[in-house]
């Protein structure tokens, strides 16, 4: 028996397509075949440890990162599930060295979608939970097809972004620029419903940060200031899960701060701009927080490249402001 109050992601989508008055549909049909890639990769990532799926594919990807049989198949599923329906132009994935044409015996589309398949791979082996990224812009050149050029937009072009978070239940969180709504697959239905509408950082906000302590000997000095503000505070907790989707949706939930910085290492960080840190920082303005690499706003860097990477600062308004201060040299300590 169907709960009266049950609003699917598909329902909803055309519910909000019928407040754009140019909507043609297309993007209500890329966001239901994302939702179908999404439940597909849940799916195998629910079975991981009972089919021969776990462990490392035995190759590495651009980045000379191990690359998981989960991360590949995940690739494999995100790639077909949009290749041949004439909504997109090109795409682009962590896993794939270079941008990806629509083949040409397909039709192609507006919509350039740019993805990170599997985030957190390295959690992926000791069931902790993943996600799946994804970024969508409109594409920009002349031609039928898309190019590079399509996918180093900045992420204030972005016209959508979301993850799939694969936890204690499937969640798929997305904005169009009209808010963050989060949705919780029903696996009885196989159907994602609205679980989480008008999704927004709490106020007050936890006080909680986010970040991998075991580099802060290579951190900047006002990295390291700040993250020793924060324990002195007597306020704050720290968390840290190591997949930046779960990181991010607890902070959404809950308020706080997630932090990548660069290092000396590695001085932009780790986490890419295109597939992971573009799409989250729209949603945390949507959702009324901030995202910032330490310097300018993340919805603001021009990208040069596909995997180019960045230091990210994400969450809570007050919070990331707080931290600009501090790697800026400008905070009231
Ligand atoms: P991916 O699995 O797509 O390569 O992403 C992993 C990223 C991100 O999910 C997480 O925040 C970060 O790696 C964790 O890095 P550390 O292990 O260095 O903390
Ligand atoms: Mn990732
Ligand atoms: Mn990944």
């Amino acid at each position: 028996m169907l709960e009266s109050h049950v609003v699917t992601i598909s329902r909803f989508v055309v519910d909000q397509e019928c407040l754009v008055p140019e909507a043609t549909g297309a993007f209500t049909s890329l966001l239901q075949d994302i939702a179908l890639a999404a439940k597909v990769i849940g799916r195998e990532v629910n079975r991981a440890g009972l089919v021969d799926i776990l462990g490392a594919a035995g190759k590495r990807n651009v980045h000379g990162e191990n690359v998981q049989k989960l991360d590949e198949f995940a690739n494999r599923v995100m790639y077909r599930a949009l290749d041949h329906t004439g909504l997109v132009a090109c795409m682009a994935s962590e896993e794939n060295d270079d941008y990806i044409p629509i083949p040409e015996k397909f039709p192609a589309g507006d919509y350039v979608v740019i993805f990170d398949p599997l985030d957190g791979s390295s959690n992926i082996d000791v069931n902790v939970s993943i996600g799946t990224i994804f970024s969508i812009h409109r594409k920009i050149t002349s031609g039928e097809r898309g190019t590079l050029e399509d996918c180093l937009q900045p992420g204030s072009r972005q016209v959508a972004a979301g993850y799939v978070l694969y936890g204690s239940s499937t969640m798929l969180v997305y904005t169009t620029g009209a808010g963050v709504h989060g949705f919780t697959l029903d696996p009885s239905i196989g159907e994602f419903v609205l679980s989480h509408p008008q999704m927004c950082f709490p106020d007050p906000p936890r006080r909680v940060y986010s970040v991998n302590e075991a580099y802060f000997d290579r951190w900047s000095q006002g990295q390291q200031r700040l993250i020793s503000h924060l324990k002195n505070d007597g306020r704050f907790g720290s968390r840290y899960i190591g997949s930046f989707v779960a990181d991010f949706h607890r902070t959404l939930l809950q308020g706080g701060i997630f932090m990548y910085p660069s290092d000396h290492e590695n001085p932009s960080g780790k986490l890419r701009l295109l597939y992971e840190a573009a799409p989250i920082a729209m949603i945390a303005e949507q959702a009324g927080g901030r995202a910032t690499t330490g310097l300018q706003d993340l919805c603001d860097v021009v990208p040069e490249s596909l995997h180019q990477r960045t230091p990210v600062y994400v969450g809570s308004a007050d919070f990331v402001t707080l931290a600009e201060g501090f790697l800026n040299e400008t905070s009231e300590i």
